[in-house]
């Protein structure tokens, strides 16, 4: 009997809308994709929903230091977002924002609940205040001397030299980060979450099987310093929704961002007919998953749950978190290199290859995973090219050439084929568990099965006899049979890979339930070359590129220790000396040649002339420029940069242009009378 389908309602955390997204978020949002394919695959009904977190301070702030309004922030970066997220293959039903109609509808719905059954109160609090920019500051924009250690320069809420925690008021020397005056205290009125109301329903709902045990032990600490109340509100000036009956006061970012699961959900629900209360109503028969990082556990595992009860809506089936992300060893570092953003990669590489690479590392647990970039192009280039995609290109060949298409009538081996089949259920259940590292060694083993029997067969050597001819026929479609039923189980992993092995085996999908039945007396299609090997060269130049590519805006998600604490990411632009400044060669250059770059949406080829000197330059600036406008004007270039290898070419400097981006880039055009390679002081 087949299982029932289920109907899943799965969620990724959502995005701040004030910075790109890099490898460490990545780690998320692939691993919710596979959970989230794996399902679909497995013929479950699987709703994915995420979006841009796009209120708070620091996107305020950071609107403000761009010279526009913070909608124009927000949507500019929410379609960066969609881009590289649909690049990584990330199959979002939804991808919204939190700045909506139906967030404003839901988080105004749920206060009003839970103030209504008196779950809310109000008090007057002391904060840090900046005087001059008459705002109130939260702690990570106040720095200042260590109350423990005395170290300078350190935030409001925590020592990154000694770890201690403390509050804004207990630095030395305290300067406000936004204008470096120094703070007053100040009082206002804040409205908080009750949370300890729901003390008894979350010591149950944690041990429900619902979050992962190193989670629930976590917890048991957070319960035995005592559920404190929840600071839900903040001042103007704030990007985000006025609370309705509080002129003045905002719903807290942290508020609003967990409802915009809900918020996005229906956006969706509205669009495809769906019934949103089936969804979310306290007793409704279907799952709702959240996948998170380990560092905001405690708003899905605390205030969340807790929401959700209090306003009459059901809790989540699960709430998984994951480790962070290290570069070769260490944390991410932009000087290394290895603060590597989504678009940096895909510029060289392929999204398959990291998806496979994290899949191959991640557990269920919240351990931290590491991105060994040597292991990563080894691991690819034998795994996925060597084993997997070989099997395939071994036998196509001959089926195409000698039987024309058709594949046998029988397989020779149907004992190894079952052999294959019935190691389905240990992967489909390493899949569920968020077991990939084990999912995938099965597989690979499955795969070293495959080749030996390829080895042992030796294919290549009964065609030169045609008394063997058919044995050919048979051996390669057991190959074949082999290799449909491995990438069927690397379906979740590598969509675009099993959407074009589905294609040249004549099969309109991949589906798990199919691959009971081998393909027999069946026509296949012609066989392209499913993946090259991870180039040394790529990887190198992506790194280049990520030492080049030192943007203000990209910061290291923060781990705090005190999850209260944590804040929206800082707009704090890096520094760089005027020595090094200085040794950028700025020069002017004609453009003799500018034209399209086959297979990359927003690059151009610039031919440059630096006064006798040609160069070749690729430029992201397809979106504003005609090329044929470019052709003949003057630019500013920098000329001592190290050429850096492209999936397209080598670009050999880089042309100087300034805009918030799209189409709104300003080539750095030098005034008239500048001559071509004229050196700019
Ligand atoms: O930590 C973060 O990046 C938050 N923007 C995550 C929000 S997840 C959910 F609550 F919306
Ligand atoms: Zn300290």
């Amino acid at each position: 009997m087949p299982k029932p389908q289920r109907t899943l309602l799965v969620t990724s955390a959502l995005p701040y809308a004030n910075g790109p997204i890099h490898l460490g978020h990545l780690v998320e949002y692939i691993q919710t994709d596979i959970w989230v394919r794996f399902q679909r695959l497995r013929g479950n009904h699987c709703t994915y929903v995420c979006a841009d977190d796009a209120h708070g301070t620091p996107i305020m702030l950071r609107a403000e230091q761009d010279g526009v309004a913070p909608q124009a922030l927000i949507d500019r970066v929410g379609t960066e977002h969609r881009n590289d997220f649909a690049d990584f293959l990330i199959a979002f039903d939804n991808y919204y924002t939190t700045h909506s109609d139906e967030n404003r509808h839901y988080a105004t719905l749920i206060y009003q609940r839970l103030k209504n059954a008196g779950h809310i109160s109000a008090r007057t609090i002391t904060q840090a205040y900046d005087p001059e920019k008459e705002m109130f500051l939260p702690d990570r924009f106040v720095k200042g001397d260590c109350p423990r250690c005395g170290s300078p320069d350190q935030y409001g809420d925590s020592c990154e030299v000694c770890g201690a925690t403390y509050g804004p008021t207990d630095l030395g020397n305290p300067r406000s980060v936004i204008t470096g005056a120094t703070p007053v205290e100040r009082e206002s009125l804040h409205y908080f979450f009750n949370l300890a109301d729901f003390e008894p329903m979350l010591r149950e709902w944690i041990n429900s099987g619902s979050i992962q045990q190193q989670m629930a032990h976590k917890l048991a600490e957070w319960f035995d310093s005592g559920l404190q109340q929840w600071d839900i509100s903040r001042d103007a000036p704030y990007w985000g929704f006025e609370i309705p009956d509080a002129p003045g006061k905002y719903f807290y970012v942290w508020l609003d961002a967990p409802i915009g699961y809900m918020a996005s959900f229906r956006n969706w629900a509205d669009r495809h007919g769906a019934d949103f209360d089936h969804y979310w109503r306290p007793d409704s028969p279907t799952e709702l998953h959240h996948f998170i990082g380990k560092d905001i556990a405690y708003f899905h595992t605390l205030f969340w749950p807790a929401i959700l009860e209090g306003a009459g809506f059901r809790k989540p089936t699960g709430v998984y978190c994951h480790g962070f992300l290290t570069v070769d060893g260490q944390k991410m570092s932009k000087s290394r290199g290895t603060f590597i953003m989504a678009r940096s990669y895909l510029d060289h590489l392929r999204p398959e290859y990291l998806r496979y690479y994290f899949a191959a590392k991640l557990g269920s647990g919240i351990d931290d995973i590491d991105l060994n970039l040597e292991d990563f192009r080894q691991r690819v280039n034998s795994d996925l090219v060597g084993k997997v995609v070989n099997i395939a290109s071994r036998c196509a060949g001959f089926i195409h050439k000698q039987f024309d298409g058709q594949l046998a009538g029988a397989l020779p081996e149907p004992e190894l084929y079952r052999g294959f089949v019935s190691a389905g259920e240990n992967i489909a259940q390493a899949y569920e568990g968020r077991e990939y590292a084990r999912a995938m060694r099965d597989i690979m083993q499955l795969a070293d099965q495959a080749n030996q029997y390829i080895d042992e067969a030796k294919p290549w050597l009964l065609i030169k006899d045609p008394e063997h001819t058919a044995e050919v026929q048979g051996v390669c479609t057991q190959g074949l049979n082999l290799y449909r039923v491995l990438i069927t189980y690397l379906a979740p992993v590598l969509p675009t890979v099993a959407s074009d092995s589905a294609q040249f085996l004549g099969l309109d999908g991949l589906h798990w339930a199919d691959i009971g039945q081998p393909l027999i007396s069946h026509g296949i299609e012609t066989f392209k070359p499913l993946m090259q090997r991870v180039d040394e060269h790529a990887i190198q130049a992506m790194v280049a590129d990520s030492k080049q590519n030192l943007s203000p805006t990209a910061q290291p998600s923060t781990q705090t220790p005190a999850p209260e604490q944590r804040v929206e990411e800082q707009p704090i632009a890096e520094q760089i000396d005027f020595e090094v400044f200085a040794r950028v060669d700025l020069r002017v250059a004609r453009i003799s040649r500018a034209e399209p770059v086959e297979g990359a949406d927003k690059l151009l080829r610039l031919s440059l002339d630096l006064g006798g000197e040609k160069r070749t330059v690729f430029a992201g600036i397809k979106a504003a420029y005609d090329p044929a406008d470019l052709e003949g004007r003057l630019t500013v270039v920098v000329a001592n940069l190290a050429p850096r290898k492209m999936r397209f070419g080598v670009s050999d400097g880089m042309v100087l242009a300034a805009g918030p981006g799209g189409a709104d880039i300003f080539l750095l055009s030098p005034d008239t009378g500048a001559e071509p390679g004229m050196k700019i002081k």
